[in-house]
C-alpha cells in the first residue's frame, strides 16, 4: 500500500493546535451555540427553563453537564422545521433520515453550515490520504441521505475530480472505476463488499484497481472488515463517522497514517461520553453513549444530542483533537439474548475469522415459546461451497460465537450468494419476534 500521509503543511493549524487553544475555542463557541439555541428554538428555551439553567450558567466546558439532553424524538415531535434556529428562508438545504418507523427526522443547513460541512469533509478526506486533483468515486446514496451530497461537497472543496455515481447498479460501478481510475472511493463498507464481488464476477483483479484509499462509514464495521477490504483491494480503508442530526459525514475521521480510531473535529463538535442509564458524564477512556453539542451550526444547533452510539474517547495522536474508538454499535441495535448483550460487530468479527466463509452475514431473531433464539445466516466462499465444507465452517462459527460472544446461535451456511447484499447501510438484524 502506498504511503498516503498528508504533508503537515497541508493541515489546518487548529488540527495540530495545543489542547489549551482548542479548549478555549470550544468554550467561546459553546457559549454562542447554547445561547443561539435558547434564544431561537422554543424547545430549548422551555427545556432549559424547566431544568433551571440559563446560557449565562455556562462558564466552563464542564458546565455543559448542567444542561438537558436532546433526543431524536425531539426532532420527530417538531417535524418538520420546528427545531430550526433561523427563519426558514435562510435554510439553504434540508436532509432527512429514511424514517423506517414513523416520521422522518428532518435537518436543515444554512449556507454557512454547508460551507463548514464541506470543510469538515475536505479535512476528513485529507486525513484519509486523498489529495487535491485525485479522482473520487462517490457511491454513497445521493438524496435526502447525507452521505452522497456531504461527500460530494467535501470532495469538491478539497479540489478533487468528483464522480457522483451514488449507490446501486453495481456492475456499472465497476466499469466506471476501471475506466475513470479513481484513487479514492467513498461508500459504506458493506456496499464495498458488494463491489468487490462484482470485480470477482467480472474476472478483474481488484488488487490491480486504481484505488488507493476507501473512506468508509455510515454503519459500524470492524478492524477485521478493514483487514478483509485492505487485502482484497491492496488499498487503505479508513473510517468516517457522522450523523445527520449533527452534520452528516465529517464529524470524525481516522488518519491514514495511524488508523487508530477517529479524530473528532472538536473545533465544531463537542463530544461527551455518558452512562446511558444515568446520564452521568464519564471520564475519557470509559465506554458509554456518545453525546454531541454543535459549536458553530446556525440552522439546527444541537445541544447534548444523544447519538445512541457506543464508544469511548481517547487522547489525540496524529492530530491534537481527541479520538473516538471505532463504534461498537448503536444501543438500538443491541440484541439481548438470554441476558447476554450482543452487537452485530461481534458476529462480524467471528464470521471474518473463518476463511471458508464469505464476508456477508445476517442475524435473524425468532421466538420459540418464551425463549428468544438467534440464527446467523452466512455463506460459503465458492471454494468451500460443497456440503461437508459448509457444515464444518458452520460448526466452527457456532463454536466461536459460543466461546467468544457467549451465546448459542444456530448457524446456517448457505451456498454463495444466498445472503442479502447491501445497497447502502447493511441490514444486519432481521427481527422476526412477535411484536409485543
Ligand atoms: O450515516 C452519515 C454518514 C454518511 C456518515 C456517510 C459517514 C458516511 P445517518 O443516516 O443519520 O447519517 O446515520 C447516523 O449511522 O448515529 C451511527 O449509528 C451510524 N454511523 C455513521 N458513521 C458510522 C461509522 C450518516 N463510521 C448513524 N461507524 C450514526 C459506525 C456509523 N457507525
Amino acid at each position: 500500500m502506498k504511503d498516503l500521509t498528508p504533508d503537515r503543511a497541508s493541515l489546518e493549524p487548529i488540527e495540530i493546535a495545543s489542547i489549551d487553544e482548542i479548549r478555549a475555542t470550544q468554550l467561546e463557541r459553546m457559549k454562542w451555540s447554547v445561547r443561539h439555541a435558547y434564544e431561537n428554538v422554543p424547545l430549548y428555551k422551555a427545556r432549559f427553563d424547566a431544568a433551571g439553567v440559563h446560557p449565562d450558567d455556562l462558564k466552563t466546558l464542564a458546565d455543559l453537564a448542567k444542561f438537558p439532553f436532546t433526543y431524536k424524538n425531539d426532532l420527530r415531535d417538531n417535524y418538520p422545521f420546528g427545531m430550526f434556529a433561523v427563519p426558514r428562508d435562510q435554510i439553504a438545504r434540508v436532509h432527512a433520515s429514511s424514517g423506517t418507523t414513523g416520521k422522518p427526522t428532518v435537518v436543515g443547513y444554512t449556507r454557512n453550515d454547508i460551507d463548514m460541512w464541506s470543510n469538515m469533509v475536505a479535512r476528513s478526506m485529507r486525513a484519509s490520504g486523498t489529495k487535491p486533483g485525485n479522482v473520487v468515486h462517490i457511491a454513497y446514496g445521493y438524496g435526502l441521505f447525507t452521505g452522497g451530497l456531504g461527500a460530494h461537497y467535501g470532495a469538491e472543496r478539497l479540489g478533487c475530480t468528483v464522480v457522483p455515481v451514488s449507490g446501486g447498479m453495481t456492475e456499472r460501478q465497476v466499469t466506471l472505476m476501471e475506466d475513470f481510475r479513481p484513487s479514492t472511493i467513498m461508500v459504506t463498507p458493506s456496499y464495498m463488499l458488494n463491489i468487490l464481488e462484482q470485480y470477482q464476477k467480472a474476472g478483474i483483479d481488484p488488487r490491480k484497481s486504481s484505488l488507493e484509499v476507501g473512506i468508509f462509514g455510515a454503519e459500524p464495521w470492524t478492524n477485521a472488515m478493514r483487514a478483509e477490504i485492505e487485502a482484497a483491494f491492496d488499498m487503505h480503508a479508513v473510517d468516517i463517522y457522522g450523523l445527520s442530526e449533527i452534520l452528516g459525514p465529517g464529524v470524525a475521521n481516522e488518519c491514514v497514517e495511524t488508523k487508530d480510531g477517529l479524530h473528532i473535529w472538536e473545533d465544531h463538535f463537542y463530544p461527551e461520553i455518558i452512562n446511558p442509564e444515568t446520564g452521568e458524564v464519564m471520564p475519557d477512556g470509559e465506554m458509554g453513549e456518545l453525546v454531541f453539542t454543535t459549536l458553530t451550526k446556525e440552522g439546527l444547533p444541537m445541544i447534548r444530542y444523544r447519538t445512541r452510539d457506543l464508544t469511548r474517547l481517547l487522547p489525540g495522536t496524529a492530530r491534537s483533537m481527541r479520538r473516538m474508538e471505532k463504534i461498537t454499535g448503536r444501543s438500538d441495535d443491541m440484541i439481548i439474548l438470554r441476558g447476554v448483550n450482543i452487537f452485530p460487530t461481534q458476529i462480524e468479527e467471528q464470521v471474518l475469522s473463518i476463511p471458508e466463509l464469505a464476508p456477508y452475514f445476517q442475524i435473524v431473531l425468532t421466538r420459540e415459546g418464551r425463549m428468544d433464539a438467534m440464527s446467523v445466516a452466512v455463506e460459503a466462499t465458492p471454494e468451500a461451497s460443497h456440503e461437508d465444507a459448509r457444515a464444518a465452517a458452520g460448526r466452527l462459527l457456532a463454536q466461536k460465537i459460543k466461546d467468544r460472544v457467549g451465546v448459542s446461535a444456530d448457524v446456517v451456511v448457505g451456498t454463495p450468494e444466498t445472503v442479502e447484499r447491501s445497497q447502502g447501510k447493511a441490514r444486519r438484524v432481521v427481527d422476526n419476534r412477535p411484536k409485543e
